[in-house]
């Protein structure tokens, strides 16, 4: 065959290929909600802004209203935005909308034997499982307030030694409260110099950056492309792989030691559910299971928790009046010669406040975790498949302005009422809402009180430039929002 029949052979068959391609896109798009048109294989990638994805979801939201259709691939996705549409998504048909989600950045990497990532009855078992051990272990309870102190405790000594010299809070307060899901997980808090808390939360702090960014969203969108393509996403399998090798030293050292009628931590629990269902053929309790919870675990009790903290601080220094009123508040309360208590939360509206508006508007992951549909459903009178990626736009609850009179402003008085009383707000979703949200609410609801409280009693945060120059807006939004880096001083009151 001459070469030219080849060239038209081939434009032939490239012609009908793309046509094919948008009458089944077309045909797709015909029942799901409105939304940009993708091309082939690539979708709507070039109407993202990859290193802002949440900046494009709240532009797209205008444009198509509060349910739209996005491909962030090649497949159709859905994206649900506002209080309402989200409400009556994820409460009301939690059995609809209740399913994880492909979200490769972890799943290529964790594989199906976790709690976030997987479904069904594993799922169901394991996060069952996981939140009676960690109550056990006084999650909620007093046991877990008095290590969370604790670490406090440490952590306000390494503050002290500082000695007023500017410092970058984000590793002191990665390693801290690493160190109070550490401790329930593995028994023990480490010291602050021991080489697998640095590598423990350098591989998470790397991880969060890298799927906050351009290369976590391609990867989603592409992740078999994208496994080929040299860049920063390479560096995620080690990252996790570090976690999973020291977890798998804590267990093989807990097999040794294990005293059943004497479970130490989760290791211990989860090691003594092993042995009760090794009869069982499918148990959702394995070797393998083990350090992939813990990986769970770690990772999402790690840097949701320490980036909220870091983004107050730096709030508080931009708005230094605001963190007067919480010290004035402790020293009425608490006083300056004891820690902080949990029963001291009640007491304290205008700091309990602060803190809801922290988790509002630092919005730390603005998209919650991927979910999907358990079935076929027709929602708000559009058609949407078994197995659509449903991203649940959280941001766009948080800054809804049905809900919030001027969302974009930092202002506790969102959950105070005119007594200068706690008030809730419905719009207040930063574990997610649901069958899946966050099963780490009530620890981290914890830590950021007490830690919030216990730093605030000890120190004022002296910003290097003026308050004015402060910037609040997140350096990147994907998986979650980071804040921009800063350094501070520590000044003892
Ligand atoms: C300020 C702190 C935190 C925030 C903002 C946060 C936020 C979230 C969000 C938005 C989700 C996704 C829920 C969904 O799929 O709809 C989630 C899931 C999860 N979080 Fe957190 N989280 C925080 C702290 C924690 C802590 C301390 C832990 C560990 C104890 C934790 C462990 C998990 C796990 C295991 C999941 C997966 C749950 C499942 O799929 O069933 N999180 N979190």
């Amino acid at each position: 065959m001459e070469w030219s029949s080849t060239l038209v052979l081939l434009v032939i068959f490239l012609l009908s290929f793309i046509i094919l391609s948008y009458m089944k896109i077309l045909k797709e798009k015909s029942t799901l909600p409105p939304g940009p048109m993708p091309i082939p294989f690539l979708g709507n990638l070039f109407q993202i802004n990859t290193s802002n994805i949440v900046s494009t979801l709240m532009k797209l939201k205008d444009k198509y209203g509060p349910v739209y259709t996005l491909y962030l691939g090649p497949k159709p996705g859905v994206v649900i935005c506002g209080y309402k549409a989200l409400k009556e998504a994820l409460i009301d048909q939690n059995d609809v909308f209740g399913e994880r989600g492909d979200y490769p950045v972890f799943h290529n990497f964790i594989g199906d034997h976790d709690i976030g990532f997987t479904n069904g009855e594993s799922w169901k078992n394991r996060r069952r499982f996981a939140l009676l051990t960690l109550r056990n272990f006084g999650m909620g309870k007093k046991s877990i307030e008095e290590r969370i102190l604790e670490e406090a405790h440490f952590l306000i000594k390494e503050f002290k030694n500082t000695n007023g010299s500017p410092v970058n809070l984000t590793v002191y307060l990665a390693r801290a409260i690493a160190n109070v899901i550490c401790s329930i997980l593995y028994g023990n808090r480490f010291d602050y110099e021991d080489k697998r808390l640095l590598a423990i939360t350098a591989s998470i702090y790397n991880n969060f950056c890298i799927m906050s960014s351009t290369w976590g969203t391609l990867y989603n969108m592409f992740p078999d492309l994208m496994e080929y393509l040299p860049g920063p996403h390479k560096k995620m399998r080690r990252n996790f792989q570090d976690i999973y090798d020291i977890s798998a030293d804590f267990i093989k050292h807990h097999e040794k030691t294990l005293d059943p009628k004497n479970p130490r931590d989760y290791i211990d629990c989860f090691l003594i559910k092993m042995k009760e269902e090794a009869d069982i053929a499918d148990s959702s309790f394995y070797a393998k299971s083990l350090p992939r919870t813990i990986q769970n675990l770690i990772f999402g009790g790690t840097e949701t928790v320490s980036t909220t903290l870091r983004y107050g601080i730096l709030i508080l220094m931009k708005y230094p009046d605001i963190a007067e009123r919480i010290q004035e508040e402790i020293d009425n309360v608490v006083g300056r010669n004891r820690s902080p208590s949990i029963a001291d939360r009640n007491k304290m509206p205008f700091t309990e406040a602060t803190i809801y508006e922290f988790m509002r508007f630092c919005d730390v992951i603005p998209i919650s975790l991927p979910h999907s549909t358990a079935k076929s459903t027709v929602f708000r009178g559009f058609s949407i498949p078994k197995g659509t990626l449903i991203t649940p736009l959280l941001t766009s609850v948080h800054y809804d302005p049905e809900y919030y009179t001027d969302p974009t402003k930092f202002n506790p008085y969102n959950f105070l009422d005119e007594k200068g009383l706690f008030k809730k707000n419905d719009a207040h979703m930063p574990f997610s809402a649901g069958k899946r949200i966050c099963l780490g609410e009530s620890l981290a609801r914890m830590e950021l009180f007490l830690f919030f409280t216990s730093l605030l009693q000890n120190f004022t945060f002296k910003p290097m430039v003026s308050k004015e120059e402060l910037e609040l807006k997140p350096t990147a939004s994907g998986l979650g929002s980071v804040p921009p880096e800063f350094k501070c001083c520590i000044l003892p009151r």
